[in-house]
């Protein structure tokens, strides 16, 4: 006999995890209350999707990759829980000039986003913490507050190229800390590191017998004359877990294909975590199998004609915004050395009718309707972001209606007529 219920009420809770996990971006900016003007067309330069406007579209190679691979019997099939061994194979390979990498150390995954969560999730415990770069990108975060891990953040330095502050890395690190994210190239910085710099964080690295997840998901993405270097490449003796996938580089972000790579040195990850990563990897969360059987002949068809195009078009952009912004009184803008993301200071001083840049972004986004990334959802007050992927016009478009609005603040504020 079942208990008489009929007088009890239903109290279903959610889970800690659930109640402790948030994304700080989707929060802000799914939250601001006000509307863009009716009058102008909204712009969008918050989405760090480079396919969102359409203006960028995936190699042919690619697509004629996936295109047969719907003919596969085998791309229906379940397989393994850390990939299929073909594709496995073929990332090992894509990554052979980091070093000796075998199929065995690598787990496809679904995004970069996965990756990263599976890493954070072996490495960590609740109570530990991991240190996360500041201005940096927000998933850490999210992933790693819901399992009870505390984010420790350490500073970067505008000035330098947003290079890491190397002794505040430092005075971050204790007996609770179990990892450092290095994110390279950055979002939102776009920020590339030289190997010097990612030689001196290795340095530290090596010091406190910290591994390192190299968050890499922009590699090779750089403009101008600079360098990507994985920091894998580089490590003799820090064990490191990079985490990557097609997403930017091959423009799918919305097919879902990333992967792992497991940088042991010294077999230090040989005891456990390779085990605890294939535990994890069993919950059966990873990429779809149709991606998987195309993804050998993604990496290794597509010229590299398709990738220097895109680099061109992100330093012609660079150089736009950059131009048309130093020309907005009261704004820095920064110019990137890679990724797809430009980084603006806004000097507050200059426009006191706000208390935060969050308020001076959305006046702008009622007046201008341009809405950009407040710094604070990377943890950065007083600057914002934006994407430069946009199509070129609607760029100009975008930085002009920046300008306007900085400029009438500022004729405003000083009763210029
Ligand atoms: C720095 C960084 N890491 C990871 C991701 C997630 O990548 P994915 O979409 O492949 O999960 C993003 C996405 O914007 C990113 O900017």
């Amino acid at each position: 006999m079942l208990p008489q219920t009929i007088d009890r009420p239903w109290v279903v809770r959610a889970s800690t995890m659930a109640r402790n996990t948030c994304n700080l971006i989707r929060n802000i900016v799914e939250n601001i209350q006000v509307a863009p003007n009716p009058n102008k067309k909204f712009i969008s330069l918050s989405l760090g999707d480079p396919t969102a406007f359409g203006n960028l579209t995936p190699p042919d190679e690619l697509l004629q990759a996936v295109r047969d691979s719907i003919d596969l019997n085998e791309s229906r099939c379940y397989g393994p829980t850390n990939g299929d061994f073909i594709a496995r194979q073929a990332v090992a390979e894509y990554y052979a000039h980091h070093g000796k990498i075998s199929p065995d150390d690598v787990i496809l995954c679904s995004g970069c986003a996965h990756a990263l969560d599976l890493a954070i999730t072996v490495l960590a415990e609740p109570g530990q913490n991991i240190l996360v770069p500041r201005p940096g990108y927000m998933l850490y975060q999210t992933i790693a507050e819901g399992l009870g891990i505390v984010i420790k953040y350490y500073n970067l330095l505008p000035d330098q190229n947003w290079e890491v502050d190397l002794k505040n890395l430092e005075d971050q690190i204790d007996d609770k800390t179990a990892a450092l994210i290095l994110l390279n190239p950055s979002n939102p910085c776009g920020s590339v590191y030289t190997e010097e710099h990612l030689t001196d964080i290795l340095r530290v690295s090596l010091k406190h017998r910290l591994p390192i997840i190299a968050d890499e998901i922009y590699e090779h993405f750089v403009i101008f004359e600079n360098k990507f270097t994985s920091v894998a490449a580089l490590s003799k003796d820090v064990p490191i877990l990079v985490c990557s996938g097609l997403t930017k580089r091959f423009l799918v972000p919305g097919w879902r294909m990333g992967w792992l790579v497991i940088h042991d040195r010294q077999g230090t990850f040989n005891v456990e975590i390779r085990k605890g990563l294939r535990n994890l990897a069993g919950r059966l969360l990873g990429p779809n199998k149709l991606m998987q059987c195309a993804l050998p002949k993604i990496l290794t068809s597509v010229p590299k004609s398709f990738f220097r195009g895109m680099m061109s078009f992100i330093e012609n952009q660079a150089i736009l915004a950059c131009e048309e912004l130093e020309r907005a009184p009261g704004l820095r803008p920064m110019l990137p050395q890679g990724a797809m993301y430009m980084m603006i200071e806004i000097k507050m001083s200059m426009f006191p009718a706000f208390r935060n840049e969050l308020e001076f972004i959305e006046r702008m986004y009622s007046e201008q309707s341009v809405l950009c990334i407040p710094g604070q959802c990377f943890q950065f007050p007083n600057y914002m972001r934006i994407v430069l992927t946009v199509p070129e016009h609607i760029l100009r478009e975008a930085c002009m209606r920046i300008q306007t609005f900085c400029r009438d603040y500022i004729m405003k504020e000083n009763h210029i007529n």
